[in-house]
């Protein structure tokens, strides 16, 4: 990304709500854009005329934005009287409840028991996803905690800030327990769908040797997930740490880093399925006096990289500054 269009964009890292870097190429920006959007309820199609959506002009992924849209509030403000139909059908279909969330206290924040989701129409349920993720992120998205989270009944106290985020995610601790971290699906299909695969694919990579983080729990619609909390720090945050290039603890980080890319990559032309993103935010370095060693933080699927001319020089001296201004720039480091 050049400097130019960086300079367009910046929030704080305290925050976890507002800038993205596009969860498909890893590359260009989000931007909001207004679109009408169709949606199917209780067998009539409405079109709404005017909903943000995200789109991305590197790769030209375009979704609704959950976090922009709200899209269930909105079909209640005032000025889409045009979808009172809308309204109307959603009423018979008896969705009231969950637009207006009457079953929820002033200040409970959460995510619903999950057989209610389930027995959503298809159209609605993602736009209910979207909307609950939202306002979880929101609700956390203040600078002192901890946060009480409820997940279907159980309550998560999240210690805030988030200790990480990345493209699809924005990841805590739990207060009650040091040994684990609690990842939200950003509102978006495409994250959710990340964040469920990631846990899914987890027992692969461990099943080959690659060191990762066990998986406690995840949604099966992948909104959210417990994985135990890793030792060591991410490339993103140590790599400039690491002193000049020449000196022992740069190159320990840098030979320990090649070894494990190779063995990545490896790993993928064998299993394609299985390919995964070696940004700086997903690998974790652990430094143990002489020794450095690697772990793979995120294993979620990146189906759009091409690491068939990978060279590791490149990646080490140009992508990895460039990737950590860009994280920078968007406060996810
Ligand atoms: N298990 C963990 N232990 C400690 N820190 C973690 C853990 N998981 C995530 N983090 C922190 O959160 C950051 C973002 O996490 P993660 O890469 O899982 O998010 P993501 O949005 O899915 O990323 P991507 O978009 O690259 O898939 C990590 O770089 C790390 O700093
Ligand atoms: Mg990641
Ligand atoms: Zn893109």
């Amino acid at each position: 990304m050049d400097s130019v269009s960086l300079a367009e964009f910046s929030r704080s890292t305290q925050s976890s709500f507002s800038l993205d870097i596009c969860p498909r190429c890893e590359e260009g920006v989000l931007t909001i854009v207004e679109v009408p959007h169709d949606i199917t309820v209780a067998g009539s199609v409405l079109r709404l005329p005017r909903v943000q959506a995200e789109q991305c002009r590197v790769c030209g992924y375009r979704a609704l934005s959950g976090r922009e849209v709200r899209l269930f509030d909105v079909l209640f403000a005032p000025q889409y009287h045009q979808v009172g139909d809308l309204i109307a059908a959603l009423r018979a279909a008896r969705y009231h409840g969950m637009f207006l969330r009457e079953d929820r206290g002033e200040t409970a924040i959460g995510f619903g028991a999950r057989d209610y989701v389930d027995a959503l129409a298809f159209d609605l349920r993602d736009l209910y996803l979207d909307n609950e993720s939202g306002h979880v992120l929101e609700g956390l998205d203040i600078p002192a905690g901890p946060v009480a989270v409820d997940v279907a009944g159980r309550t998560f106290l999240l210690k805030l800030p988030k200790i990480g985020e990345g493209e699809n995610g924005v990841v805590f601790d739990h207060a009650a327990d040091p040994d684990t971290v609690f990842k939200i699906a950003k509102p978006r299909q495409y994250s959710r769908e990340h964040i469920r695969a990631e846990c899914e694919n987890t027992a692969f990579f461990a099943g080959h040797g690659v060191p990762v983080p066990a998986i406690t729990e995840f949604d099966p619609y992948g909104s959210y997930a417990v994985k135990q909390r890793i030792a060591g720090v991410s490339l993103a945050v140590l790599y400039e740490e690491l002193g000049a290039p020449d000196t022992r603890r740069h190159r320990r980080a840098r030979a320990a880093m090649q070894a494990f890319a190779d063995r990545l990559l490896d790993l993928f032309v064998r299993h394609p399925e299985a390919k995964t993103s070696i940004s700086p935010n997903n690998i974790f370095i652990v430094e143990d006096g002489q020794e450095c060693r690697c772990l793979l933080v995120d294993t979620g699927p990146a189906p759009c990289h091409d690491y068939s001319t990978f060279d590791f020089s490149q990646y080490w001296e140009v992508t990895l500054p460039q990737k950590i201004r860009q994280y920078r720039a968007v406060g996810y480091i």
